[in-house]
């Protein structure tokens, strides 16, 4: 079957692949009829989360219909539509009887105290093959797969695997009140995603930072008051927004690759903090290989996180949804100590949420689609890839379609 794997930082490819066999009797294997690209996915290929095992088929989102049951799976059936969760948690531990799904004592092969555990990651997330491809092996089939009702088509299910939970879970983290102010750094996929759950969460106000304008144009689009940090000191214009007090919540969907402002009056500051960020980079990232336009590390690692710090009202809530990796070691940890803040941050316990959201988008009361932009065949995953990284205008979520149907924009 065909699939796309991961060769090396900046080396990946479609390749025919040996089909995934149950291994386990509670494992499913899945026929995937969509797919995606996240920007997780980015890092690994940017080098700035380390760690991939050559020949790991990539990809942790997946849509399809259920092929195949061990005799260990008693809820699901041969032919059942499901989404798979992008995190694997075997459903009777501790954490996962708490919806902690993604600090799962047993679904990671290196044991419990290795992390989450997820598909199409890093040797330490337990070196699954990933749902970039025709088919998937998922483990705990009871727990990690998640029935799709009719109604919820697969461009909206897609984004229920990883992104509308990781946003979701963005503002739960937040602990948004009604009524609060909710700054969102990164209006990427799962920066929109974060958004839409602030406002289902009835947030007073929410500001939206990035520095590409198709994508501030999408948030604005949901009723945020966009920033450009490449036209604006986000920092400053956040004060001058909440009458000097800064916000109560802030969400960082960045993640490691985070850029610095090149334009505006921000850069100056940042120009002066380019050695430290070089550093930064260089340690999280020691491997890199750039081509062209292609997979080069964010510039400034621990830039958004300087921001929402700063940008947050004493006493605030950041959420870190954005993903950094473990050899990370850069967050200001003082500025946010000296202000009394709250900190929560993780891995998305999918699981604990995509039934919830399923039933939102089932009775009509949210609709995703408008953050799926692309859809592709697959086969062309590396041009495709290529596009999502360089942040192309117009493209913000890539579906992609392991069957190869017809790609429709
Ligand atoms: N916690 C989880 O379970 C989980 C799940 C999925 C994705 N993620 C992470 O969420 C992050 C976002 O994912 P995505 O798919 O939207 O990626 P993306 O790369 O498409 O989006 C990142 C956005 O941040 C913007 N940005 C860069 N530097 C910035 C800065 N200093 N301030 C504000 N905006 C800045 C970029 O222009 C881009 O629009 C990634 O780190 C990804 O790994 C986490
Ligand atoms: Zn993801
Ligand atoms: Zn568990």
């Amino acid at each position: 079957m065909k699939a796309v794997v991961f060769h090396g930082v900046g080396d990946i490819r479609v390749d025919d692949v040996p089909e995934p066999k149950i291994e386990q009797a509670t494992d499913a294997i899945v026929r995937l009829t969509a797919s995606a690209i996240c920007g997780t996915d980015l890092h690994f290929v940017r080098g700035t989360f380390p760690g991939m095992k050559e020949g790991t088929v990539l990809g942790h989102e997946g849509v399809g219909i259920v092929e195949q049951v061990g005799d260990g799976v008693r809820n699901i059936a041969v032919g059942d539509r499901v989404v798979i969760p992008s995190t694997i948690a075997c459903g009777y531990c501790s954490y996962c009887r708490d919806g902690y799904y993604a600090q799962c004592d047993n679904a990671n092969p290196n044991g419990a105290g290795a992390g989450t555990a997820f598909y199409g990651g890093p040797a330490l997330s337990g070196g699954f093959n990933g749902l970039q491809a025709e088919k998937a092996r998922v483990p705990f089939a009871n727990v990690n797969l998640v029935k799709l009702p009719d109604e919820v088509i697969d461009d909206q299910a897609i984004l229920l695997s990883d992104i509308f939970p990781t946003g979701y879970f963005g503002a739960d983290l937040a602990d948004i009140k009604p009524g609060h102010t909710v700054a969102v750094f990164g209006c990427g996929p799962v920066g929109q995603f974060a958004i839409a759950s602030a406002k289902l969460m009835d947030a007073g106000r929410i500001l939206a930072v990035d520095n590409r304008p198709d994508r501030l144009e999408m948030a604005r689009r949901q009723g945020a008051e966009i920033i450009n940090f490449d036209e604006e000191d986000p920092v400053q214009t956040i004060k001058d927004l909440t009458g000097g007090i800064g916000v109560d919540r802030v969400i960082d969907a960045v993640g490691v690759d985070s850029e610095c402002p090149h334009h505006g009056p921000a850069a100056a500051e940042a120009q002066q903090k380019q050695e430290a960020f070089r550093q930064e980079v260089s340690q999280i990232a020691p491997e890199q290989h750039p081509q062209g336009d292609n997979w080069h590390p964010g510039q400034a690692p621990s830039q958004a996180q300087q921001w929402a710090i700063q940008a947050l009202a004493k006493a605030g809530t950041l959420s870190i949804i954005g993903v950094y990796p473990p050899n990370d070691t850069s967050f200001p940890i003082g500025m946010a100590m000296n202000k009394n803040l709250t900190i929560k941050m993780g891995n998305c316990n999918h699981r604990k949420y995509i039934p919830h959201l399923i039933e939102l988008i089932r009775n009509g009361s949210f609709d995703p689609i408008s953050v799926l932009t692309q859809r592709e065949p697959m086969q062309s995953a590396l041009d495709t890839y290529k596009a999502f990284d360089t942040r192309q205008p117009g493209w913000i979520k890539v579906e992609l379609l392991p069957q190869g149907q017809g790609a429709r924009h």
